[in-house]
Order: C-alpha cells, then sequence, then structure tokens
C-alpha cells in the first residue's frame, strides 16, 4: 500500500486544483491588488480579504510560504518538548489556516482545531481547502475579530501567524495576553524583517513576563542579546513556487526562500538547543563560519576546521536555524 500523501504534498495539491479553477488574469489581478493592499498602512479598520478571489489569491500566493515558516518553528519547538503532542489548537487571524497545515504536518494525528479570523471569505475557503486532510476536517472556523472583546478558550497549543503586523499595538497586546492565558504553549511567526522581529520580541518579553519559558529559536529565556536596531534575528524556509508565483513574478525559479522570525513559548519543561544557528553559516575552505546565539544569552561566532573530524562533517551540513552542535555529538 502506498502511503498517504504528506499533510505538505496534500496542501500544494489542492492549492494547485483550487488555482486551476481560475482565469489566470483574474487570478494575476487579485495577487497584484494584494500585494498593493500589504504595502499599504497597516493596521487596517477592515479584513484585506474581501471576497473570494482575495481569499484564492492570498492562498495560491501567500499560503504556502507561510505554511512552510510555521512548519519550520514547529520543528524547532517539537525537537524542544521531546514527546509532546498538542490535543488541541487555536489558530488566531489564521485566515484560510496555513499553521493549522503545519501543525498537522509536525504532529501527525486528529485533534481539536480552532480557526479564528474575521474575514469570512477566508475561513470558507480555508475550511473548503482543509477537506483534503483527514486531520482538519473537522476542524471550527469561526468568525472573530481580535480586539478588545477577544477571549480564547483554552487551548494545548495558540499559533499566531502574520498576523501581529495587521493589528495595532493594542491590540497586539491584547492579543499575547490572550493566548498567554488561554495556551500551554504559543507560537508566534512573523515576516523575518527588522519590523517583524521587533514585534516577535515585544511579544516575547510579554510571555516571559507571564511565566512562559522560550523553547525556540532562542536557547534561554534571558534578554535578546541583539541591541535594538543593530540587527533582527530571523530564518528562512524554502518554498517551491506554484505557477502562479512564476507567472506574477516572472521569475524563472522553482522555488524563494521566505524570511521569517518566531518566537514559540511554553508552560511545558523545555529541552532547549545548546546554540542556535542564526545566520547562514559560511563554508570556507577547510573550515565553516558559524554565528551562534548561546545558551548564556550571549551571540558568539565559532570556527569548525577540518582538524575538528566529525563535528566538520557536521558544520558543513548545518543549516541556518538548526540548533549547535547536533544531538548526537
Ligand atoms: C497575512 S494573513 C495571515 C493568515 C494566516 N495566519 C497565515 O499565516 O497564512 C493575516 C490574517 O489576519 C487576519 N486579521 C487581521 N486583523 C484581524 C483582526 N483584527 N481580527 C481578526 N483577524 C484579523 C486577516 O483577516 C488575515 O486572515
Amino acid at each position: 500500500m502506498n502511503d498517504p500523501a504528506s499533510p505538505a504534498e496534500t496542501l500544494r495539491g489542492t492549492l494547485a486544483e483550487l488555482l486551476d479553477g481560475l482565469p489566470p488574469s483574474q487570478a494575476a489581478a487579485a495577487v497584484e491588488r494584494l500585494i498593493a493592499t500589504y504595502r499599504g498602512d497597516t493596521p487596517t479598520h477592515a479584513p484585506i480579504l474581501r471576497d473570494r478571489a482575495d481569499a484564492t489569491a492570498y492562498a495560491a500566493y501567500r499560503m504556502p510560504a507561510t505554511f512552510e515558516a510555521v512548519r519550520s518553528a514547529l520543528a524547532a519547538f517539537a525537537a524542544a518538548v521531546p514527546g509532546w503532542t498538542p490535543g488541541s489548537h487555536a489558530d488566531v487571524g489564521g485566515g484560510t489556516g496555513a499553521a493549522t497545515w503545519a501543525v498537522a504536518a509536525t504532529w501527525p494525528g486528529e485533534r481539536d482545531v480552532t480557526v479564528l479570523d474575521w474575514a469570512e471569505p477566508a475561513l470558507a475557503l480555508g475550511r473548503e481547502i482543509a477537506q483534503a486532510s483527514p486531520a482538519l476536517r473537522g476542524a471550527r472556523w469561526q468568525r472573530a475579530r481580535i480586539g478588545a472583546a477577544l477571549t480564547l478558550e483554552g487551548a494545548d497549543l495558540v499559533t499566531v501567524s502574520y498576523v501581529l503586523n495587521e493589528l495595532s499595538e493594542a491590540d497586539r497586546t491584547r492579543l499575547v495576553d490572550a493566548a498567554a492565558a488561554a495556551a500551554q504553549s504559543v507560537v508566534i511567526v512573523e515576516a523575518g524583517t527588522p519590523a517583524g522581529y521587533a514585534r516577535v520580541i515585544e511579544a516575547r518579553d510579554r510571555l516571559v513576563g507571564a511565566g512562559f519559558r522560550i523553547a525556540a529559536p532562542c536557547p534561554h529565556s534571558a534578554a535578546c542579546p541583539i541591541a535594538p536596531g543593530t540587527d533582527w534575528c530571523h530564518f528562512s524556509a524554502r518554498v517551491s513556487r506554484s505557477s502562479l508565483h512564476r507567472r506574477v513574478k516572472s521569475g524563472s525559479l522553482a522555488y524563494e526562500d521566505e524570511k521569517f522570525a518566531y518566537v514559540a513559548a511554553t508552560r511545558l519543561p523545555v529541552t532547549t538547543a545548546p546554540a542556535r544557528v542564526v545566520r547562514r553559516p559560511q563554508i570556507r575552505k577547510g573550515q565553516v563560519l558559524l554565528d551562534l546565539c548561546e545558551a548564556d544569552g550571549h551571540l558568539s561566532r565559532t570556527t569548525v576546521t577540518k582538524r575538528h573530524g566529525d563535528l566538520y562533517k557536521e558544520a558543513r551540513d548545518a543549516d541556518w536555524g538548526d540548533a549547535w552542535p547536533p544531538e548526537a555529538l
């Protein structure tokens, strides 16, 4: 018997079918409109995803990337809480449900899933796409506005992916505090820009203040060692380009790299990485330069050379965002 398709493959196939049903010019026009909107002023006072064409454009154009970014953050989180599986998941500002697919890809099996968003067209499309996944078919898609009236029901895991950017400062604070009150674990993902990183740090500080431990990417729960304004902690996830991407970006590359910033915090006991690789490793002749965030809360650069034997082999395979050194060494 063939293995059932992975959530990632199922999502890719389902989004490709969705796109097939849309005239190319209409899809491209909806994407151009989305890009223009996101260049405009946020926070917005009304949903950006106003109709099915908007939601479809978002799903086809952005969802594969937000899915890969969240999946990458969840992989690092899962490594820090081995053996734990969320029994319930709430995705706030979940849109078409990218994070629910990432949770399904990280922890197989069924669970109680709720997606909250104020854009009904996004929820409707997310529900439709989720029919392709046995783990997500039973999810609840609920209209909710993030604001003063937001209440979250208890959940093992709350995800907030690419949402803080669309909120006012007061609503960001309310959302993070509500997530901290409702969840055992909170994973927040933002664009990998200086502003995205700043929003992640703001949320990280609130979560630590609420008694959470940081599970990833930081190997510690102390203050971030990056001096504000000098740099920003972010990572990269590889995303296959859909035919729509190639059409809109008129490029020939089969993939693109989605840059993201994130924090995964929990009330569970954590086994954090000894250190994390916080930049793309630089491979030179006979040596690898690794920029690390260390468990003692400091940044460092280490040079691993051929003389280090197995460690050198591992360093050559090390990726931006990996734990260092790998567990087996
Ligand atoms: C960039 S999309 C991210 C969607 C999804 N989380 C993902 O990662 O693909 C931002 C989402 O936040 C939702 N959103 C923004 N402001 C909101 C608010 N005040 N209340 C509820 N949802 C909101 C939008 O409708 C949209 O679906």
